[in-house]
C-alpha cells in the first residue's frame, strides 16, 4: 500500500429482516420536523411506506412529504427540495428508496441553505459545502449505489445535457442508514440486475488502478467473488434471503470509501456511463454494463498484469501454458459470459443511443486520468462506437 490517507465513516449501519425497528431510536435524536422523501410509488405498494408512516407517527414527527424523486433525480426536484425544507424549518430529511432518493436527500441537505445556485456551486464548480448542512437517514429499497454510506448526490441536469455526481465529504454521509434485504425482494429483474452491475463496477473502479500491492485489492477481489456467486442465485431466485442479503451488504462495502483508500481509482466507466445518461435517462447499472466490455477490453494492454491477476483472482482462470494476453482476455471473456446470463445490456443502442449522438456524448464525457489509460476524445468514440451493437 503506497498512498497516504485518512480513514473514517460516520454512518451507524442497522443490516437485516429486523433493522426497521430501530429507526424509532435513531429519530428520537431529531427534532420533530422530518422531509420524508420517496419515488414514484413502489414503497407504496410494497408497505414500507405504511411501516414508515406509523413509525414516524408513533414518535410524533410532522411528516412533510416530498414524493416523486425520480430515477436519476434532476436539478428542477432539488430546487423544489430545497424550498421545502427550508421553508418548513427541516429537522431530518429520511430517504425511502434506492440510490436515487438517497442522492437526492444528500443533495436537499448540502443546498437547503447554500445562497447561491448549488447547480452552479457544487456541480459545475465543485466547490465545498460551507453553509448548514440537514441530517440526512435512509431506509434502503433497492441495493447498487452505496448511497446509504458514502457522499455521493448524482444529479441530472437535462437542459445542459449532463450529469454529475459530487462526492461529499463524511459531514454529509448518511447519519444513519436501515437495511433490511427483504425490502428490495419487490425490485423489478431489471433494476435488480442494473444493481448488481452497478455495484461490480464500482469495484472494479477502483480495482483497476495502480501496480503496488495494495490490501484494498484483495478485499476488491473477495468482493468481486461474493457477489458472482450471490447474483448467480438471485437471478433464479430474487427471494433468496441469503443471496439478496450478501448482494446488499457487498453493495455498501463497494463503494463507502474504504476500497480506495490507499490506492489510485479509474472511473471512466461511470464516466463514461453518466454521459450516456444524460442524453437517454436510461437506467445507470445498464450505462455502465453497456460499455464495459469495450471499455476494458481498450485499456487491458495498458494494465495487463492486473488484467491477468483478474482473471486468474476472480474468474479462476488457469494460466498455465497461456501467454499473459490470453489469460487475461479469458477473464475478460468470462466476465462478458456472466454479464450476459444475468441479463445485462450489453450496448447502448438497446439505452437509445444512435450513432449520431457519439461525437456529443463524448464530448459531455469528463475525463479523469487514476485508471492505466487517460483517454482521449477520440479514445471514448472508439469505445462507444464498439459500444453501439
Ligand atoms: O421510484 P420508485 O417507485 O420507488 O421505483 C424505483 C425506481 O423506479 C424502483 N425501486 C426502488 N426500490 C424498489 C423499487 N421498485 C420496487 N420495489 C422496491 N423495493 O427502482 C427504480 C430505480 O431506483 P433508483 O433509486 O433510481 O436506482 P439506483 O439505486 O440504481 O440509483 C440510481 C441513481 O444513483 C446514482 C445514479 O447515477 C442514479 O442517479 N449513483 C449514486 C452513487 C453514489 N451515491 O455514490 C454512485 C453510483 O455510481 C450512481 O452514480
Ligand atoms: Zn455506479
Amino acid at each position: 500500500m503506497i498512498g497516504n490517507f485518512e480513514y473514517s465513516n460516520p454512518t451507524k449501519l442497522y443490516f437485516g429482516k429486523d433493522a426497521l425497528s430501530n429507526l424509532s431510536f435513531e429519530l428520537s435524536k431529531y427534532g420533530d420536523k422530518v422531509l420524508l422523501c420517496y419515488g414514484g410509488g413502489s414503497i407504496k405498494k410494497n408497505g414500507i411506506y405504511d411501516q414508515v408512516i406509523t413509525i414516524l407517527k408513533d414518535c410524533g414527527k410532522t411528516v412533510i412529504e416530498d414524493a416523486k424523486v425520480m430515477p436519476n433525480p434532476t436539478v428542477e426536484k432539488l430546487y423544489e427540495g430545497c424550498k421545502l425544507a427550508f421553508d418548513n424549518k427541516i429537522d431530518l430529511i429520511l430517504a425511502v428508496g434506492g440510490g436515487s432518493v438517497c442522492d437526492y436527500a444528500k443533495a436537499v441537505s448540502v443546498s437547503a441553505y447554500c445562497k447561491t445556485d448549488p447547480w452552479e456551486k457544487y456541480y459545475l464548480k465543485m466547490e465545498d459545502v460551507d453553509n448548514k448542512i440537514i441530517p440526512v437517514g435512509c431506509v434502503l429499497t433497492m441495493v447498487g449505489t452505496g448511497s446509504e454510506m458514502n457522499g455521493g448526490a448524482v444529479i441530472t441536469n437535462h437542459e445542459q445535457k449532463l450529469k454529475i455526481g459530487h462526492v461529499f465529504g463524511d459531514n454529509v454521509f448518511p447519519k444513519f442508514a436501515i437495511l433490511n434485504p427483504e425490502f428490495t425482494y419487490t425490485v423489478p429483474k431489471y433494476q435488480m440486475v442494473a444493481g448488481i452491475y452497478d455495484i461490480f463496477n464500482h469495484i472494479t473502479e477502483q480495482y483497476f488502478s495502480g501496480d503496488d500491492d495494495n490490501t484494498s485489492d484483495y478485499i476488491a477481489e473477495g468482493l468481486m467473488r461474493s457477489l458472482i456467486h450471490s447474483s448467480k442465485i438471485a437471478v433464479q431466485n430474487s427471494n433468496d434471503y441469503e443471496a439478496r442479503s450478501n448482494i446488499m451488504w457487498t453493495s455498501t462495502w463497494a463503494l463507502n470509501t474504504l476500497i480506495s483508500k490507499g490506492k489510485s481509482t479509474d472511473w471512466m466507466v461511470h464516466m463514461i456511463g453518466q454521459a450516456i445518461g444524460a442524453y437517454t435517462d436510461a437506467t445507470h447499472g445498464m450505462t455502465l454494463s453497456a460499455v464495459s466490455i469495450p471499455y476494458y477490453r481498450f485499456i487491458c494492454p495498458y494494465g495487463l498484469q492486473k488484467f491477468k491477476r483478474y482473471a486468474i483472482n476472480v474468474w479462476d482462470v488457469n494460466p498455465n501454458h497461456k501467454t499473459d494476453e490470453e489469460v487475461a482476455l479469458e477473464g475478460l471473456k468470462c466476465m462478458e459470459q456472466w454479464m450476459k446470463d444475468i441479463g445485462l445490456v450489453m450496448n447502448i443502442f438497446e439505452l437509445g443511443v444512435e450513432e449520431q449522438m457519439i461525437n456529443d456524448i463524448a464530448k459531455s464525457c469528463f475525463i479523469l486520468d487514476g485508471g492505466y489509460k487517460k483517454l482521449s476524445n477520440d479514445d471514448i468514440v472508439e469505445i462507444l462506437k464498439k459500444a453501439l451493437n
